[in-house]
């Protein structure tokens, strides 16, 4: 009876992290940028991703979860040539809208992270802001396979996460995770920050050896 009663707890376990989950991300994303201005749609780079270009020659870029497209204009403009990547229908749309008012060229794809197939590589970079953090256990490992298929030797994944804090169910990256991240990876720079809320954040150079 135990049994029965464990396995069927755990099988709704993986249920809710296989599908719930990764459904009601997609629909409160999608949500989002339909009625509200998400706060994260600054329109504005980070400092971090201008030092990123400053010091690396242009290349091809993806950008994994890209939103309207802020970061990939910038990569564009300094001569990037851009993949995007975003479940978020409107986010795409709005895109593929800058995108064409700057007279810029870009491959926008409304799709899912986790299932990137249909890209073929190498890409010089994968850049992440925002996106991995907010993935299941299952779905980072499948985004992680699609990302190290599509990276050069040498390429960079630079990731911009929240730090897991507080009592499970934790949210964000957790140290643990990071470590298993440097087995396969190798992690050039750590910046440690806070987000405008207070929350740990941090800034993840990794570089596929
Ligand atoms: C916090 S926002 C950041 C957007 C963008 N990187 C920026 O800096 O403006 C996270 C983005 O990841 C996208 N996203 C989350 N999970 C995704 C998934 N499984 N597949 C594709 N996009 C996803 C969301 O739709 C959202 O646009």
């Amino acid at each position: 009876m135990a049994i029965v009663y464990f396995k069927g707890k755990r099988r709704s376990c993986l249920v809710f992290e296989k599908y719930l989950m990764p459904f009601l991300s997609w629909l409160s994303f999608n949500l989002w940028y339909v009625l509200r201005h998400p706060p994260w749609d600054t329109g504005i780079s980070p400092p971090e991703l201008l030092s990123f270009i400053a010091q690396a020659p242009p290349g091809r870029a993806l950008d994994l979860g890209c939103g309207t497209g802020t970061n990939l204009l910038t990569l564009a403009r300094a001569g990037w040539q851009v993949t995007g990547i975003d479940f978020a229908l409107e986010a795409i749309r709005r895109a593929h809208q800058r995108f064409a008012e700057a007279g810029l060229s870009a491959d926008l794809r409304a799709g899912d992270v986790t299932r990137l197939d249909d890209l073929s590589g190498p890409f010089d970079l994968a850049l992440d802001i925002g996106c991995y953090h907010s993935l299941s256990a299952s779905s980072r490992l499948d985004y992680r396979r699609g990302v190290q298929r599509l990276l050069r030797p040498g390429g960079t994944w630079l990731v911009y996460a929240h730090l897991a804090q507080g009592r499970p169910p934790r949210l964000g990256l957790e140290e643990s995770e990071i470590a298993a991240l440097c087995q396969s990876l190798c992690l050039a720079n750590r910046l440690d920050s806070l987000d405008r809320r207070s929350r740990p954040a941090a800034w993840l150079t990794f570089v596929n050896e």
